[in-house]
């Protein structure tokens, strides 16, 4: 990523969701939130990776960028690109990593070569992305038998009464598990693995999904 920051190509709703996290930015690495919400779903991708040895990966919509750095400092890949729209969210990231190649672009246009990469993970954001086409996008970065892991929170759970309001502003869409599921596969994925994170709190409170996948 260039020190200029290029802007990323805008979707309609989703320009004022990354204007937002431009805003959130700043108080997004706070250690009470990060261990409480996002620590865990982190945890578990990186496990994902280790297990399946993986050399070369994208984090999509990867924020702040503190998923990214782990993987470059526990799993020393041969490349990991943090890609995500908002321009705030990767100046913090920057500041994190100059090993990881941070890029500002949209998960449904990452402009990357086709097999670019053997893995695609993303937390926390997916709800955010354009699905189908973001989706496709992941196929067509990743090399053939290439591993797809994302989590996102179940909106069935009753933590979901609390995600309401952004879901009816169309500004984010939580698909239930199943839903997960149909898209991925009609991606032309095959699913491995779909189950709660593990959480050093009570599941319901920040009830998300693990849903892993290999590229057909
Ligand atoms: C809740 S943050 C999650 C960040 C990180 N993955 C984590 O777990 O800490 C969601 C991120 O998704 C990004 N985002 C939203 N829509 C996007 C899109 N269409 N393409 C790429 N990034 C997007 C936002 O800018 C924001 O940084």
């Amino acid at each position: 990523m260039s020190a200029a920051l290029p802007h990323a190509p805008a979707r309609a709703l989703n320009n004022l969701v990354t204007q937002g996290w431009n805003q959130l930015a700043r108080v997004y690495n706070s250690p009470v939130l990060q261990r409480v919400a996002y620590q865990p779903p982190q945890d578990e991708i990186i496990e994902q990776l280790r297990i399946a040895g993986i050399r070369r990966i994208a984090d999509v919509g990867c924020g702040t960028g503190i998923l990214a750095s782990r993987i470059q400092q526990e799993l020393a890949p041969d490349l990991i690109y943090g890609c995500d729209a908002s321009v705030g969210m990767l100046r913090q990231a920057q500041a994190r990593s100059d090993q990881v190649r941070w890029i500002n672009r949209q998960a449904e246009n990452l402009g990357l070569d086709d097999g670019a990469v053997d893995a695609v993970v993303s937390t926390h954001a997916f709800h955010f992305f354009d699905h189908a086409p973001a989706l496709t996008e992941f196929h067509r970065i990743l090399s053939p038998g290439g591993l797809l892991a994302i989590v996102l929170n179940n909106p069935r759970s009753r933590f979901a009464r609390l995600l309401q309001p952004t879901m009816v502003q169309g500004l984010a869409y939580f698909p239930p598990p199943d839903e997960m599921r149909t898209l991925v596969e009609a991606a032309g994925f095959r699913i491995t693995e779909q189950r709660p994170v593990r959480r050093p709190i009570p599941d319901q409170l920040v009830p998300d999904i693990l849903t892993v996948a290999r590229r057909g």
